[in-house]
């Protein structure tokens, strides 16, 4: 029976808008997530997030009945949510959708993934449980990600009366790379997401592959609407943010580690395989071997931050970046000057300080979702930076013009966009920059947010 105080718009997604950690003294010690959905939810009044238990302290915070207004948790069994979470989605849906396979000897579907698979139903199906559990008549549900593909499947089933959208926050698989899947996996993903009243994309690329693969698997994508919401920087909140004491000590402080009269290459991602972090060394160290003039008047100062630290093929990415960075400084640092500036630990005002002092900024991802770094920098940026952008990564698709673009695989072409961006006249730079800002925010999270609710009652 669903209540009368039900929620009107509910949203679901593995990761949440709170964590828990135990300290040492046994209390527990919350944390709020950043990011898109954060921000773009806080104009929504009676909503509920539904989200995943991730680790022991936010386990013990659900045993202890410890929760912010407005957000579920779900306790779901460890070892089901590492099967779902490490096993399906990041090591599989990820892949196939980021296409990072090395596929002469990978994937590799046998009884461990069918194993692994169940533990992907039982995760989702825990979901759809909740949150037809929640939702009021006819409510809203915005159900997130590749982790969540098969809830508006289940949920159609339990609570035919709601509307239900699907956003996919990654890039869509082509047909030809989908069609490594199992054929019956392939097919219950597909009709999973067709669940829903409406399935959303960040660009139109991702929504006409997805198409591509219902039409060509299930001959259609049936009653299902298809969007696209490409979400934008949320600029009100970065240029405060980023104009905060903490920000400015940072940035003196990277000052001093960049060295007095030097340019800055930055980049910012988590470290994950397709970012291309460590072919993007590898175009730094072209551009120095190639134009020595730039050898002491440069820095790459790259963040790179800890991610999926469970899977193994992370682990050793993390160590690779870690030692091409090494071997660039070995190779061309002097007594004054460190080439590669590799800071690993997760620190959001340093981030921002780098924007804000970068003469280039690099995204280079071998496919991307969006990629909001692209979008960030311009924003916050001082006296105007150059954004090297990948082809591949969503953001491409609006800010493709006044970007020096790239094949995130061709390295030689990137030391050379990597040169042009270093070169490029302060003016010039300066008027490219305005626009990306401007293309880069025309879609803040809050409206991001309310087209795709607006979209769904429509
Ligand atoms: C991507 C995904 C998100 C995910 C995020 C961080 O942006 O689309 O769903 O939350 O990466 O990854 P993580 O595995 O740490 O949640």
């Amino acid at each position: 029976m669903v209540s009368e105080h039900a929620a009107q718009v509910l949203v679901a997604s593995n990761r949440g808008p709170v964590s828990y950690a135990l300290r040492e003294d046994g209390s527990l010690d919350s944390k709020r997530g950043g990011g898109g959905l954060v921000s773009g939810l806080s104009a929504v009044e009676d909503k509920l997030w539904v989200c995943a238990a991730l680790g022991d302290g936010d386990r013990e915070a659900v045993r202890r009945g410890v929760s912010e207004p407005g957000v579920r948790m779900l306790d779901i069994d460890a070892g089901v949510h590492a099967d779902a979470y490490n096993g399906i989605a990041n090591s599989v849906l990820w892949f196939v959708h980021h296409m990072i396979y090395q596929t002469p000897v990978e994937p590799v579907f046998d009884a461990e993934f069918r194993r692994q698979w169940a533990s992907f139903e039982a995760y989702n199906r825990a979901f759809a449980e909740a949150l037809a559990e929640e939702a009021g008549v006819g409510a809203a549900v915005l159900v997130q990600d590749y982790h969540l593909s098969l809830v508006p499947g289940i949920l159609r089933e339990l609570r035919p009366d709601l509307r239900i959208g699907h956003f996919s926050h990654t890039p869509w698989a082509p047909v030809d790379y989908f069609r490594l899947l199992p054929d019956d996996i392939g097919e219950q993903l597909l009709r999973g997401i067709l669940g829903a009243d409406r399935a959303a994309f960040l660009t139109r690329r991702w929504a006409d592959a997805f198409i591509g693969c219902c039409t060509e698997i299930l001959g259609g994508t049936g009653r299902t609407r298809v969007g696209v919401h490409g979400l934008g920087a949320d600029a009100d909140f970065l240029r405060r943010r980023s104009r905060e004491a903490d920000v400015d000590e940072r940035m003196e402080t990277l000052r001093g580690q960049v060295g007095a009269g030097r340019k800055t290459i930055v980049r910012v991602d988590r470290t994950e395989l397709s970012k291309n972090i460590v072919r993007g060394m590898h175009a730094y160290r072209a551009l120095l071997e190639e134009r020595p003039e730039w050898r002491e008047r440069v820095v790459h100062v790259a963040f790179a931050y800890p991610s999926r630290q469970d899977l193994a093929v992370y682990r050793d990415y993390t160590a690779e970046v870690q030692r091409v960075a090494d071997g660039i400084n070995e190779q061309y640092g002097t007594p004054d000057w460190t080439p590669v500036l590799l800071h690993v630990d997760d620190d959001f005002a340093r981030s921002l300080a780098a924007y804000r002092l970068a003469d280039v900024a690099l995204v280079n991802p071998i496919r991307d979702g969006m990629n909001l770094v692209a979008k960030e920098v311009p924003v916050v940026s001082d006296d105007g930076c150059a954004l090297v952008l990948s082809r591949e990564a969503g953001a491409y698709e609006e800010l493709g013009e006044d970007a020096l673009v790239v094949n995130p695989y061709d390295v030689s072409a990137t030391a050379a966009a990597l040169h042009e961006a270093l070169t490029m006249d302060v003016d010039e730079r300066g008027a490219r920059t305005k626009r990306l800002a401007a293309a880069a925010t025309a879609l803040p999270p809050q409206r991001w947010f309310l087209d795709q609710l607006d979209a769904l009652r429509a």
